[in-house]
């Protein structure tokens, strides 16, 4: 069976204004979740799905975030020279993980345009794409290589969805679905940001995973700037669903976390240290004795 998608676009050109000031300075999809930025677990997710190559969008003031992706061969040379071989793997891994390119999004006209930016990094060969939006961590991964199952099952477009308690609905994008047969795999008929709770259609929200036709190109020359003035990407899926262009989710039965605020980031950024063999347990303890004092 081939691969469904060859190229995964990671939107990174976001002004990031929920983290100002930080943000004037480091782009946010720097920021580390206890060593390791979030973009590089967004670019192994997409390299463990079958990508070959990644598109990090960029703006001119942001080039940090696609310098992560180069080898750094002095660093390389200096730790070796003390021994330090441990840290060398730890500075290779980015590199190794996915060839990586960039493409530039001049000013910050939305996710839509920003996807759109992307094009011109495509061979004939792609016929479909994968987008990861960084400040998403979807746990556990895996939930692409579901996504392409079910393009070359049904064709079109796949997102992937949450099931989200209906009370906190009006914060997120919704699906209006029908069943499928399967409980995990929906039809989209439609999408409605943010609606009331009653109002929403289900409670079926997007998550920061699309795997999309070359069509969304074309849609995406299309929209006009929705909410907030900006291109919007469910815009640009909506055109295409009305267009009777086949869009499914998959609902995705897992953990989340959204790094795109400082409450998000710092619930991941805790999450994923007590994971780890290094501070998990001292923070455990802190944290335990931290919360007593409280
Ligand atoms: P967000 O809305 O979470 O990022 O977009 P933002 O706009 O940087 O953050 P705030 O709202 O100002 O705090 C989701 C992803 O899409 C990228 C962002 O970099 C982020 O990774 N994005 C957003 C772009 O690349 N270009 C845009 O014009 C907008």
């Amino acid at each position: 069976m081939s691969s469904a998608f060859h190229t995964a676009i990671v939107p990174a050109a976001g002004l990031g204004t929920r983290f100002l000031p930080t943000t004037k300075a480091v782009p946010k999809e720097l920021l580390p979740l206890v060593d390791t930025p979030a973009i590089e677990y967004v670019a192994r997710e997409a390299a463990e799905a079958g990508a070959k190559k990644l598109v990090i969008v960029t703006s001119p003031t942001k080039a940090s975030v696609a310098n992560y992706f180069d080898e750094n061969p002095d660093l390389e040379q200096s730790l070796t020279d003390k021994g330090k071989t441990d840290l060398v793997e730890k500075i290779q891994r980015a590199p190794k993980l996915i060839k990586a390119e960039t493409a530039i999004q001049d000013q910050a006209l939305g996710l839509g345009h920003a996807v759109g930016c992307a094009e011109g990094n495509l061979t004939g060969e792609d016929e479909a794409v994968a987008v990861l939006l960084p400040d998403d961590i979807i746990l556990p991964t895996g939930a692409l290589k579901k996504m392409a199952e079910v393009r070359q099952e049904k064709g079109g477009s796949v997102l992937l969805a949450f099931d989200i308690p209906r009370e906190q609905i009006s914060a997120y994008g919704v699906f209006d679905v029908r069943d499928t047969g399967s409980d995990d795999v929906k039809q989209v008929v439609g999408m409605v940001e943010k609606p009331k709770p009653e109002d929403a259609p289900s409670t079926f929200a997007a998550a920061g995973r699309y795997l999309l036709d070359r069509a969304i190109f074309d849609a995406l020359k299309r929209i006009t700037p929705g909410a907030g003035g900006e291109l919007q990407l469910t815009d640009a899926i909506a055109l295409l669903i009305n267009e009777g262009h086949p869009v499914h989710v998959v609902v995705h039965r897992g953990g989340r976390h959204d790094l795109g605020n400082p409450a998000g980031f710092l619930r991941a950024a805790v999450d994923f240290a007590l994971n780890t063999p290094e501070y998990g347990p001292d923070l455990r303890e802190w944290l335990r004795e931290r919360l007593d004092n409280s």
